[in-house]
C-alpha cells in the first residue's frame, strides 16, 4: 500500500494575489478587448454582469463543456446491458448507455435523420434498441443505424450512426466531454489524482442514495460557496459540529481553501495524524491545481475531528468499510476533478457531487451517496445517517447561495474583496478568467484556419 508525505504539486502553485495579477497580465495580453473593463479584480468577487448576464452564461458553458471532463454519474447507475441515462450540459443532451459487452457508450442524443431527441432529457431506462419516436429511426447499442424505412438506393446506413461523444470511466465514475475535436488528456487529469481514488476502490461500490437540488443562482456562485468555509460558523451548524474548528479554518473547503498563513495553525495536528495514518500504510498527501491549470484539481486527506471515524452526526462508522482500509483512520479523502465535480471520501463511504449549470440563474446539483457493493442497507448502511450532515448542510447553502444571487442583481452591488479564509475562490475566479480567454483565444485561431481553407 502506498504512503507519502504531504505533498504539495508545483507545476501550477496556487498564487498569491500579487503574483496572479502578474501572471494574468502577462498569459492574457492579446484577448483583453474580449473583457474590456470587465477584467475581474484579483482578489475580489466577479462583477455583476458574471452572474447575471446569458450571454456570459453561454460563453461559460461552450468554455467549460469543451474543456472539462464532466462527471456525470457512478456506473452502478447502469448495471445491464441496455441500461441507459441522459445527462444535459448547456445545450446539449447525451445519451450514457451501456452495450451488449458491458462497456459504457456516450452519444449525443440527437437522431441523424432530422435532428429530434431519441431520449426525453432528464430521463433514464432499459432498452434493445434506442428509437427516434418521430420517424421510427432506430440504432443499436453501440449507436449503429438499423435499416430505416423508404430511404434513396445510395443512402449510406454506415454514414448515420449517433454522434459519439467523448467519454473515459474511471473507478467506477463515469466522465463525459464535449469538445468537438481532441478531449483533454484525461491521464493528465487523473495521475495526481490516483494516489487518493485508489485508497477508496470506488469501482467496487455503488449508489445507495441520490438527491437533487434546483438552486436559482449562477454557477459560479455555487461554485464559490462550495470552495469556502468563511460561511460554515453562521450557515451549518450541523457540519460545524461534526468537524474540528480549526480544521474548518485552515482546510474548510478542502486544500486550498484558505490562505497559508491561516492553514499554517493547523499544520502540527495536521502532522501528528498524516504520521498515524502513514504508519498504518495509509496514503496522504496534499494537490492543488493553481490559477493557470488545465482543471483546476484539488485533493487532500484530512482528519475530521478527534474521536470521529466518519462524517457521520456522531462520528460513528456509517457503513462497512470500503476499498484499502482495513480499520479507520478517521481521515476524510477530498477529491476535486474540477471546479464542479468532487468526491469526498470517508473510510466507510462517499459522495459524489455535481454541480450543473442549467441556465443563467439556476444551477442543478446532484449528490450520491456512495457505499460498497456488498454492503446491505438496513443492517450495514442507514441512508439517513450517512447522508445527513451534508443533506441538512446543502439545504443551508442553497438558502444562502439564492440570497446572494439576489443581492448581486441589485444595481447597489459592487465586487467584494475575499477574506484569508477565500483563497480558494480567489484562485478559482482568476482560474475561471484565464481558462476561459485561453479557451476563446484558441477556438478562434481554430476558425481562422477553417476560414483559411475554404
Ligand atoms: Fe428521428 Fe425522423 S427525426 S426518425
Ligand atoms: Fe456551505
Amino acid at each position: 500500500m502506498p504512503t507519502s508525505t504531504t505533498t504539495i504539486t508545483t507545476a501550477a502553485k496556487p498564487a498569491k494575489p500579487a503574483k496572479a495579477a502578474q501572471a494574468t497580465k502577462a498569459t492574457t495580453a492579446t484577448a483583453n478587448s474580449e473583457f474590456g473593463n470587465l477584467r475581474p479584480a484579483v482578489g475580489r468577487s466577479l462583477p455583476q454582469e458574471y452572474y447575471v448576464s446569458s450571454e456570459w452564461f453561454q460563453r461559460d458553458v461552450k468554455m467549460y463543456g469543451a474543456t472539462q471532463w464532466l462527471l456525470v454519474d457512478h456506473v452502478s447507475k447502469i448495471p445491464s446491458a441496455g441500461d441507459w441515462f441522459t445527462y444535459e450540459f448547456g445545450s446539449n443532451s447525451i445519451i450514457v448507455v451501456r452495450n451488449k459487452e458491458g462497456e459504457i457508450n456516450a452519444f449525443y442524443n440527437v437522431c441523424r435523420h432530422r435532428g429530434s431527441i431519441l431520449c426525453a432529457e432528464g430521463s433514464a431506462g432499459k432498452t434493445k434498441t434506442l428509437t427516434c419516436a418521430y420517424h421510427s429511426w432506430s440504432y443499436d447499442l453501440d449507436g449503429n443505424l438499423r435499416p430505416p424505412r423508404s430511404m434513396p438506393e445510395d443512402f449510406d446506413k454506415k454514414a448515420n450512426g449517433l454522434v459519439r461523444c467523448h467519454i473515459r470511466v474511471y473507478d467506477g465514475l463515469i466522465f463525459i466531454n464535449l469538445a468537438k475535436g481532441n478531449p483533454p488528456d484525461f491521464d493528465v487529469l487523473i495521475g495526481d489524482l490516483k494516489p487518493f481514488l485508489d485508497l477508496h476502490e470506488l469501482q467496487n461500490a455503488k449508489v445507495a442514495y441520490s438527491k437533487k437540488w434546483i438552486i436559482d443562482a449562477n454557477w459560479k456562485l455555487n461554485v464559490e460557496n462550495f470552495l469556502e468555509c468563511y460561511h460554515c460558523r453562521a450557515a451549518h451548524p450541523t457540519y460545524t459540529a461534526v468537524h474540528d474548528a480549526m480544521k474548518l479554518l485552515s482546510f474548510g473547503a478542502g486544500a486550498g481553501s484558505s490562505d497559508k498563513a491561516v492553514t499554517n495553525s493547523f499544520e502540527a495536528r495536521m502532522k501528528e495524524w498524516e504520521a498515524e495514518t502513514n504508519a498504518k500504510g495509509i496514503f496522504t498527501g496534499i494537490v492543488v491545481d493553481g490559477v493557470d491549470s488545465d482543471f483546476f484539481r484539488a485533493a487532500a486527506r484530512i482528519p475530521i475531528k478527534d474521536g470521529y471515524k466518519s462524517e457521520t452526526r456522531d462520528g460513528t462508522p456509517g457503513s462497512t468499510l470500503m476499498g484499502k482500509f482495513r480499520e479507520f483512520d478517521g481521515g476524510q479523502t477530498g477529491v476535486s476533478f474540477n471546479a464542479t465535480a468532487t468526491i469526498i471520501a470517508n473510510n466507510d463511504f462517499a459522495l459524489m457531487f455535481r454541480y450543473t449549470p442549467i441556465d443563467t440563474l439556476k444551477t442543478e446539483l446532484v449528490v450520491s451517496w456512495i457505499v460498497h457493493k456488498d454492503a446491505v442497507e438496513g443492517q450495514d448502511y442507514d441512508v439517513e445517517k450517512i447522508s445527513a450532515v451534508w443533506a441538512i448542510t446543502l439545504d443551508e447553502d442553497k438558502t444562502i447561495t439564492q440570497n446572494n444571487q439576489k443581492g448581486i442583481q441589485s444595481t447597489a452591488y459592487q465586487p467584494g474583496v475575499y477574506s484569508t479564509q477565500e483563497q480558494r475562490i480567489a484562485d478559482f475566479t482568476q482560474w475561471y478568467i484565464n481558462r476561459l480567454e485561453r479557451f476563446e483565444s484558441e477556438t478562434a485561431a481554430d476558425n481562422t484556419i477553417l476560414i483559411a481553407k475554404h
